[in-house]
């Protein structure tokens, strides 16, 4: 085993090596910007964790490492569109620097560079890579979609809020560490238990994105601070603050999230003082504990030595701790 730091920047190394901006720069110039803005690479990271938690060498998973960021960065490019986005990691969005139709078309060519990167492996890998990846590329699109429809309903409930996370993000944590395991060849049951760990990661992964959307830092956060209020998104906080706020706070929150204000301002601190007062804030940082404890019970009746195990829990925790 390497530390995470070897891993990620193994991938950033393997990454520029396959990155050249190719005629028409229209098409291929967002995609390089968008790949080389950073970000955590939490994604591939766990992919090549995994493969040598199941004892292959990591070198073996990284087209499926670069699979996987290459599609989760598509989907940033457009959810940006989707979610009007102007700031990613710090910078304009694609469709800010260049237009939206320009992010649309640079986008779907990153969801076929991320197909054709499994065309490296052997048949048998190949087939479980690309069944697990169209699977998991199709419910983040139903992810996505609930998450839009929500944004005009105002009676989200829980479990459907819970559901909507799980598709649009979880799952790609989850599928992250099951490419890992199917590069090593771990056994089926192995390849299960890890991608549940990953899923009850990924759900206090997209909790503590919405957390930190409200209550991020500007300075470091790098995209838009409360831009889940601006967009009307139901969230955890929310849906929280609807359950245990007073009747005022329910018909304020109500009245706030029916708007989209000129200035925007007034609305987010608005409703960051009901998501405080009401305790939603609390109740959601339980709720990060909570999943990352879930996953953490997973993990513990895994069949991996404890010093594996005491690897994916620093990452757990860490991951939990984090700010942006
Ligand atoms: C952002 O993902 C989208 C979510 C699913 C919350 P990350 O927070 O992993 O974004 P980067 O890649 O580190 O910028
Ligand atoms: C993103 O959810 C999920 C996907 C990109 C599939 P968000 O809309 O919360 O992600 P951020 O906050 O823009 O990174
Ligand atoms: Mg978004
Ligand atoms: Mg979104
Ligand atoms: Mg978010």
């Amino acid at each position: 085993m390497h530390s995470i730091e070897k891993y990620r920047s193994e991938f950033i190394s393997y990454l520029e090596s396959r990155t050249e901006v190719k005629e028409p720069k229209n098409l291929y110039a967002p995609v390089n910007y968008i790949l080389n803005l950073g970000g955590k690479r939490l994604r591939p990271v766990l992919v090549l964790l995994t493969t040598e938690l199941f004892e292959k060498d990591y070198k073996e998973a990284l087209d499926a490492a670069l699979a996987i960021e290459v599609f989760h960065n598509f989907s940033l490019v457009h959810d940006d569109i989707m979610d009007d986005a102007p700031k990613r990691r710090g910078k304009a969005t694609v469709h800010e620097k260049w237009d939206v139709n320009t992010g649309i078309l640079s986008g779907d060519a990153m969801l076929i560079m991320a197909y054709q990167l499994f065309e490296n492996y052997e048949v048998e890998i190949f087939k479980a890579l690309a069944k697990l990846f169209s699977k998991t590329a199709l419910e983040v699109c139903e992810g996505q979609q609930y998450d839009v429809d929500f944004e005009t309903r105002d009676d989200v409930t829980l479990p459907e809020y819970l559901k909507m996370i799980e598709y649009k993000t979880a799952v790609l944590v989850a599928a992250a560490m099951k490419m890992g395991a199917i590069v090593a060849e771990a056994s089926p049951k192995c390849q299960e238990d890890i991608y549940s760990f990953g899923l009850n990661l990924g759900i206090a992964f997209q909790l503590q994105d919405d957390y930190l959307d409200v209550f991020g830092d500007p300075k470091t956060f790098g995209k838009q601070v409360g831009g889940d209020i601006i967009e009307n998104k139901k969230t955890y906080l929310y849906i929280k603050a609807m359950q245990s706020g007073t009747e005022e706070n329910r018909k304020q929150l109500q009245d706030l999230y029916s708007i989209q204000p000129k200035e925007t301002d007034s609305k987010v601190s608005a409703v960051r003082n009901i998501f405080h007062e009401t305790g939603a804030a609390t109740a959601t940082q339980e709720a990060i504990e909570n999943y990352t404890q879930k996953a953490f019970f997973i993990l513990d009746e895994l069949d991996l030595s404890n010093e594996k195990k005491g690897i994916l829990r620093t990452f757990g925790e860490n991951l939990m701790r984090r700010t942006v």
